[in-house]
């Protein structure tokens, strides 16, 4: 197209009616249809300045639907949180993940099970790997939008499911690491079976030296006592600065207050922005992210560090499930806070909008967001945690990115055309 300067004024029109059909097909596209995927569209990613090779092994068999539906004769099971395991259950657990991570890190590389491929599926998900289906060129992100609560959902979903199935455990549930919860505080008179010790410290199971879930972390998280700093800004996420306790412990709790409570009084504050079939990539988190992701999700990612800190290599650290399962329990909270407009999207290309996931024997599962939406459909609850710290937290400090989050939808595409040739 470059090639020629001459003017012509009939290639010009041609040129023009061309862009004007894209241009209609592409926004009528854009209002009507939900975002799906193939693994056949996989091609490098980018992300962190760098070209990303993540893509699955080809597959070959069949791709077969899954829609999660609860067996009404068993009892939901657990996932609980993890500072409040103890004596036998603790040490029990423990040695679970060990073997299982053993197990995960030990499968050939090409089994998609394997954690190496499940990091590298997230690095394929995460950096624009995967192609929208029906779209040449147009990638794929399942963070920054409406897609990041139901994707991780199923994400960690498939992974405890491939745990169960490692370890011969249909009962094993992926507890989680409740760092938003900072403050000890004495069990509610009638409760039973909640946890109300804090949280917000390195789960020391995870990090056992020579245990399958062990994963060189940034030196911060060795530091005894050091609680989790809610409010590292993304300029300071390749070295976040080691803040004492007095300074992040009263800022968590207003991270924790605006993510949830105030930002995330709307849908877009706490999902994120629309993201349908036809739309960019958006490459700026805080034009597409919901509150959570964005602050604490983030700055979880960010104080671990190394490799939990990028998002080609952070589903390769056992800990992104713990963490996630977190997310996974939030989310489910979030439509219990009080006030607010706390409902998911309805939208039929949120609802429609669909995935393909590995399960525990290497098949090819395809999802709908739509079938995310009641978790007890997937046959678990979370243990009760001590919420109500950051729900009735009265803001006095002021947290850090939340006032660059509105519940305007500033999404502005940005043209991201990936190279096809060099495939992984
Ligand atoms: Cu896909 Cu915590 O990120």
């Amino acid at each position: 197209m470059a090639a020629s300067g001459r003017f012509d004024i009939s290639v010009h029109f041609i040129q023009l009616l061309v862009c004007c059909a894209w241009l209609v097909t592409n926004s009528q596209l854009a209002q009507s249809a939900p975002i799906k995927i193939t693994f056949d569209g996989c091609i490098p990613g980018f992300a962190n300045n760098k070209t990303q090779y993540c893509c699955p092994p080809p597959y070959k068999g069949e791709i077969v639907d899954f829609c999660p539906k609860r067996n009404m004769s068993k009892p939901l099971r657990v996932r609980k949180a993890l500072q409040c395991l103890s004596g036998h259950e603790l040490k029990v657990y423990t040695e679970k993940l060990d073997k299982a991570y053993t197990i995960l890190r030990n499968l050939p590389d090409d089994d998609p099970r394997s954690l190496n491929q499940q990091k590298r599926l997230h690095c394929s998900y995460g950096t624009g790997g995967f192609v929208q289906q029906g779209t040449d060129n147009i990638t794929i992100d399942i963070h920054f939008s409406w897609l990041f609560f139901p994707w991780h959902r199923y994400f960690i979903y498939f992974h405890e499911r491939i745990i169960q199935h490692v370890l011969d455990d249909p009962e094993f549930s992926l507890h989680f690491w409740n760092w938003d919860n900072g403050f000890t505080v004495h069990k509610p008179k009638g409760a039973r079976s909640g946890c109300y010790k804090r949280g917000d410290l390195l789960p020391p199971i995870y990090n056992i030296t020579g245990m399958g879930q062990y994963q060189n972390r940034s030196s911060r998280t060795k530091l005894p006592g050091l609680p989790v700093d809610l409010g590292i800004v993304p300029e300071e996420r390749d070295n976040p600065p080691t803040r004492p306790a007095e300074v992040v412990k009263p800022r968590n709790l207003a991270t924790m207050h605006a993510s949830m409570v105030t930002v995330g009084n709307t849908t877009r504050g706490f999902m994120g922005r629309i993201y349908r079939y036809g739309d960019y990539q958006v490459l700026d988190p805080l034009t597409g992210a919901g509150g959570l992701e964005v602050m604490g999700h983030a700055s979880i990612h960010w104080w671990v560090g190394n490799t939990m800190g990028v998002v080609e290599t952070s589903a390769g650290d056992p800990l992104f499930y713990a963490h996630h399962s977190n997310i996974d329990r939030l989310w489910n909270n979030w439509h219990k806070v009080p006030g607010g407009e706390r409902v998911d999207y309805s939208d039929p290309d949120f609802l429609e909008a669909e995935f393909l996931f590995y399960d525990e024997t290497a098949t090819i599962r395809r999802v709908k967001v739509k079938d995310a939406l009641d978790m007890e459909e997937f046959g678990y609850k979370f243990q009760k945690a001590n919420d109500i710290s950051w729900i009735d937290y009265v803001p006095t400090v002021n947290s850090t990115s939340n006032s660059t989050i509105n519940s305007t939808d500033s999404y502005k595409p940005q043209v991201h055309f990936p190279t096809r040739w060099n495939r992984d």
